[in-house]
């Protein structure tokens, strides 16, 4: 195909049978990627991710339900300790607070696309195998398209599901970021005849957690993907490859499914669309921010590195562990936020001073206070119009989805006030 022609509306991405626009919006916690903006991925007929992070503390938010109070109430009596080992999760309301996710997200879905959940293994829950069984089951009960496994290793996560009667039918696919990972996936796989539909290679570029050590700068996505598609090979294995992390133009996603990949995950760039779950002010900080402003740091208690804007407030902050409403990264009654806070000094008017090095990832996230983005955040300015106010539009994610589809010779059609929805030729298009 001439180069000019090239576009990612010329290739479909076809899971157990079924045709897809090869788009996969990821899941980001908490509730960034909310239905609304998986809504829009499937009615355009790509694939939309909802995430399940902090799912009762999302559905007292949208459903007005108590689990955090009561959760909270319940456990009042650890809160001036740093010893947590008493707080727990209710796993029926883990249960009816993921069904109502769930639910809704399918009940409003229409389009000939799909809704996904992003089910992390790293978010322990004070208690991580039986809360993980029961955030994957909820799921399958509610009738989601497909499960998408990530942050860990999800070893035993098929073996959960094995003996749901939609077991079979839901798709099913881990997020991977080398081959050894994807291996003991697949071995795991093997031991329930169950084969994944299709795996996700999260490369170091991404946002949120990197499934990457503090070396993630040694890695390349591209090699990545081009060694899970050797294996794939060599193992007579016929699973989509679906590559993520600095997919930033749809000419970027057209030179990977040349490399043999079926669609591409991509994120970032909805970050700052309208049914996006981010606050407007938070949105115009990811417009504002310079590449300088983007790092990879430790502060996260999960262990793993983290991607985000040096401007984030929750960098500078004393809170106190929330773990009686929270907990969600609790693991055996400890976070390392707790050794943390519990090491930080009080200034000379008794203030707790801000506390260095880790951060309370439940209370910042619930905040929208860490602000968490792939990469090329720095390039967001970029897709729209700043505005007379200095403030830039917010985009349609429809904007976002249809440009990635239709954009050649890596243009990227800058959103501008009064255009439709409707995205046009590409004859005024940016060539980023
Ligand atoms: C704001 C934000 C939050 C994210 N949260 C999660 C998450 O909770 N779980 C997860 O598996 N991936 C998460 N990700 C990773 C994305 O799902 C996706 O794979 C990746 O960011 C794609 O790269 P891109 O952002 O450069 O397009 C997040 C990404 C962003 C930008």
């Amino acid at each position: 195909m001439n180069a000019t022609e090239d576009k990612l509306d010329n290739y479909r991405l076809t899971l157990n049978g079924k045709e897809f626009v090869p788009i996969m919006i990821g899941g980001m916690g908490v509730d960034i990627s909310t239905m609304e903006l998986a809504h829009e991925a499937a009615r355009l007929g790509g694939i939309g991710h909802i995430s399940d992070a902090m799912s009762p503390f999302v559905s007292d938010r949208r459903f007005k339900t108590r689990f955090s109070k009561s959760k909270a109430e319940a456990h009042k009596e650890s809160v001036g300790s740093f010893d947590k080992s008493s707080v727990h999760f209710e796993l029926d309301d883990l249960r009816e607070a993921q069904q109502r996710l769930v639910r809704s997200a399918m009940e409003q879905k229409t389009g000939d696309g799909a809704v996904f959940i992003n089910i992390m293994e790293k978010l322990t829950m004070a208690d991580p195998q039986p809360s993980l069984e029961t955030r994957l089951l909820a799921a399958l009960d509610e009738g989601i398209d497909g499960i998408t496994l990530s942050a860990g290793l999800h070893n035993n996560s098929l073996r959960m599901m094995e003996n749901h009667p939609r077991f079979r039918d839901v798709l099913v696919g881990p997020i991977v970021s080398s081959v050894r990972a994807l291996r003991i996936f697949l071995r795991s796989a093997k031991r329930v005849n169950r084969m994944p539909d299709y795996i996700v290679v999260e490369g170091p570029l991404a946002g949120g957690h990197l499934g990457f050590g503090e070396d993630w700068k040694k890695h390349n996505l591209e090699v990545i993907v081009d060694e899970v598609i050797a294996y794939l090979k060599e193992n007579e294995l016929d699973i989509p490859v679906i590559p993520a992390g600095g997919i930033f133009t749809g000419t970027d996603a057209t030179s990977y499914i040349h490399r043999g990949a079926s669609a591409v995950q991509v994120a970032t760039r909805f970050t700052v669309s309208k049914e996006c779950g981010l606050p407007e002010r938070v949105k115009q900080k990811y417009f504002e921010a310079k590449e300088e402003q983007v790092v990879v740091n430790t502060v996260s208690p999960t262990g793993y590195p983290i991607r985000m804007l040096t401007t984030s407030p929750c960098l500078s902050s004393n809170i106190k562990p929330q773990c009686e409403p929270f907990g969600y990264v609790l693991e055996k009654g400890k976070c390392q936020y707790i050794d943390a806070y519990k090491d930080t000094p009080y200034d000379a008017d008794g203030k707790k001073c801000p506390v260095e090095g880790k951060i309370c990832l439940c209370h910042h996230f619930s905040k929208h206070n860490c602000y968490t983005c792939g990469h090329y955040v720095y390039r967001l300015k970029d897709t729209t119009t700043q505005l007379k106010d200095g403030s830039y539009m917010i985009p349609s994610a429809e904007w976002i989805f249809t440009d990635y589809q239709m954009s050649r010779n890596h243009e990227i059609q800058r959103a501008e006030p009064g255009q439709s929805n409707e995205h046009a030729s590409h004859s005024s298009a940016l060539r980023l």
